[in-house]
């Protein structure tokens, strides 16, 4: 099948050029030595030269480097081989003629378009017409720094966010000299590493600075009401840190005094520095998780000034189209550590408030940008879900294949009902194109195809039995109409698939798989069970194979794709990404050549018996993790009596049921509360 360098999932992009053997980056202040520590991690291999004209800078920036991957070792994040070999490889220097013979130097150097011209004029000048030149600016645009090189067309700006060596956004510019390939082949090398590219508009401060400036800037400018630390209280609705608890952090008062000089001095004065930047070094706030008191109305007067900046800014980025949508608003949750994206927000408040709060805003910062078209206009038409069409290259009539991609790397592209509906979305809205002949699902990223339900999600629903069944009914509305889609959907797994994300590939009419791939049903290990079909369709599906589900329910033991390819479950292995995607989109065309997809069974079936429990001591996991008991009573039950329904949707319906009454056990809360405090769960305490 046939993708274009501009497709959505930057993996789908076919590029020619080779993966980098040697980068150099200049620049040894905070940032440049961590994206180098990134790159080597994420690629070990890599000769790294980390050059910047101060020795004691090298110095200070390798010894952090190294001060990094021992955390990580001590932490068991890395081991100590991975450790050496993500330092070795990386040296200093103060010399230009270092770069020689690098594929990419990369730019993190001071905020000053002059000293940017003059370091890109000496890289020029020692490296060859193919090696790719980025600069790590926050707000200046790409024009203005590349525009004096011999080769425009292999520079732009790739702009990261602190701490860059985890932090996975990273803005693209999109400028017109750009050479279009090597926009893919950034889109795609960042995807592999494990960042999260996102393509914008070569405008002033680009997208999410824009956000983040303005938002801070607002916040000072509210300093006449209120104080930092109550601002960053009423912030906390909104984001993980408040905007002077992150400026603190980030030294960053003098970057917002000269990207805000910068939009002022280009878009007007409204976007004028509050003048106290220029008077503080630090701000006195508290920590995220601590609140400042402050009045009913003083609390309203501030969180509606905040609404009204993040979207006044949100609805002039996508008037000027500086980015999507769905970019803007996955970007703000994953560089700038907002909870919901913009225009998620502005749905949950809905567009009558909206426009009340950007009314009251435009009263009081006149100048700053008002929506040019209705608020449904601006949102996106997918957010969890990116969407590509590959064309049949073939030219048999064999059709299209639409590939669907998870998109939430934030959290290993996890299920939720708004990610669901999305898939199920596209796929209606191609089911009458007669040029489709059907769907591919995949994950973003190498890590994941979907690390299962949203956990996040599920402090809500425990303690209500009806409250979780529907849930799990909600989330189920994709895969009940996969039973008996009339166009085939074939899943194409690389990574883990777990939980919620093991049972949309069970729903799909195929399933291909990475080599590397596996699956596991981790739920009864968080005292929950897998909702949303796993107590039914695999013993109706795949009867040959009800031993191993029963043990990944019971146990959570892992599957390796090998393994599931032997016992049936899997059709087919698959190499790399492209390998993976070219033999998912012939399996769809070879399903859609034989008829109506196949639909799991109806009647009843036969299950062996489950293994009997320890007769002492606890009932453990099969990494030997000790379990809760009720748990598995209610597993064990809900896989029988599913078995034993007559139709699928009772089936279902007995397993929607038995997460609604496990949702009540102590075990359950004890496990999701141990899950999102990052501890082990203690089963013992609750049965
Ligand atoms: N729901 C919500 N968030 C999830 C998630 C899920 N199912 N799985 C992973 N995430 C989030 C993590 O909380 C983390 O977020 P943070 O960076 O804000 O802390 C992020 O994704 C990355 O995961 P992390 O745990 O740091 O990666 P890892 O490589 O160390 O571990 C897993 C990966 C999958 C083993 C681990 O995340 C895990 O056990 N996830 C839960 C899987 C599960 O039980 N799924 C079934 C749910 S019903």
């Amino acid at each position: 099948m046939n993708a274009c360098p501009a497709a959505a999932n930057p993996l789908l992009a076919t590029v020619r050029r080779a993966a980098p053997r040697r980068i150099g980056v200049v620049g040894a202040g905070t940032i440049g030595p961590d994206i180098a520590y990134y790159l080597k991690s994420a690629l070990p291999a890599l000769e790294l030269t980390l050059l910047d004209v101060r020795q004691p800078a090298i110095d200070a920036a390798l010894a952090r480097l190294r001060g990094y991957a021992d955390k990580a070792v001590a932490r068991g994040k890395m081991n100590a081989e991975a450790a050496a070999a993500t330092l070795a490889g990386l040296t200093g220097s103060t010399d230009y003629d270092s770069l020689a013979g690098c594929d990419w130097v990369l730019e993190a150097a001071t905020e000053d378009l002059a000293l940017k011209r003059r370091i890109f004029a000496d890289v020029e000048a020692r490296v060859d017409a193919q090696t790719v030149i980025t600069s790590n600016t926050s707000s200046l645009p790409a024009a203005r720094i590349f525009s004096e090189l011999k080769h425009p067309e292999r520079a732009t700006v790739t702009h990261f966010f602190a701490p860059a060596w985890r932090n996975p956004a990273v803005e693209v510019i999109d400028w017109p000299a750009l050479d279009r390939e090597l926009l893919a082949w950034l889109r795609r090398f960042f995807a592999e590493t494990g960042k999260l590219p996102l393509v914008t508009k070569d405008a002033v401060c680009f997208m999410l600075d824009r956000v983040f400036d303005n938002w801070c800037n607002d916040a000072a400018l509210l300093l006449d009401r209120a104080t930092a630390a109550q601002i960053d209280s009423v912030a906390s609705e909104f984001v993980h840190a408040g905007p002077f608890f992150v400026l603190n952090l980030a030294h960053g008062n003098p970057i917002i005094i000269e990207t805000n000089t910068l939009q002022a001095d280009e878009e007007g004065g409204h976007y004028r520095p509050a003048p106290i930047f220029a008077s503080v070094q630090e701000w006195k706030t508290q920590a995220p998780s601590q609140r400042a008191p402050l009045t009913p109305a003083l609390a309203a007067d501030v969180r509606e000034r905040l609404l009204g900046v993040l979207w006044s800014q949100t609805l002039d980025i996508l008037d000027r189209g500086i980015g999507s949508a769905a970019d803007l608003d996955l970007g703000c949750r994953v560089a700038l550590g907002f909870k919901a994206g913009p225009l998620e927000l502005m749905e949950q408040c809905g567009h009558e408030e909206a426009t009340r709060v950007l009314q009251r805003y435009a009263k009081e910062r006149p100048g700053m940008p008002m929506p040019r078209r209705a608020l449904s206009a601006y949102r996106p038409g997918e957010r969890h879900v990116l969407v590509d069409r590959l064309h049949d290259r073939l030219g048999d009539g064999g059709g299209d294949v639409v590939v669907i991609t998870l998109r939430r790397p934030e959290a290993l592209n996890a299920l939720h009902d708004a990610m669901t509906d999305d898939i199920l979305d596209v796929i209606r809205r191609h089911e009458d194109d007669a040029t489709v002949s059907g769907f591919v699902i995949t994950g973003y990223g190498q890590k994941a195809f979907c690390a299962g339900g949203d956990i996040g999600r599920f402090p809500t629903l425990l303690g209500n039995a009806e409250g979780a069944a529907q849930y799990a009914r909600d989330c189920s509305r994709l895969l009940v109409h996969l039973d008996a889609a009339p166009k085939p959907v074939v899943a194409a797994i690389q990574g883990m698939a777990l939980g919620g994300g093991f049972e949309l590939a069970m729903r799909c009419h195929a399933l291909v798989a990475q080599r590397q791939a596996w699956f596991q049903l981790p739920e009864v290990a968080l005292g929950i069970l897998p909702a949303i079909g796993a107590m039914a369709i695999p013993f109706r599906r795949w009867p040959q194979a009800a031993p191993i589900f029963q043990r990944m329910l019971t146990t959570a033991e892992r599957l390796r794709a090998a393994d599931a390819h032997a016992a049936g479950i899997v059709a087919e292995l698959a190499g790399d990404f492209d390998d993976l995607i070219e033999r998912a989109c012939a399996r769809v065309r070879l399903l859609a050549s034989q008829g109506e997809p196949p639909r799991p069974g109806e009647a009843a079936v036969a299950l062996p018996p489950f293994a009997p429990r320890p007769a002492d001591g606890p009932v453990r996991a099969a990494d030997g993790r000790v379990l809760s008991p009720t748990v598995l009573g209610v597993i064990e039950q809900g896989v029988r009596e599913a078995a034993a329904a007559t139709s699928l949707s009772a089936a279902l319906e007995t397993g929607y049921r038995a997460f609604g009454k496990v949702a009540c056990t102590a075990a359950a809360r004890e496990g999701i509360e141990a899950f999102l405090a990052r501890r082990e769960p203690d089963f013992t305490r609750t049965g």
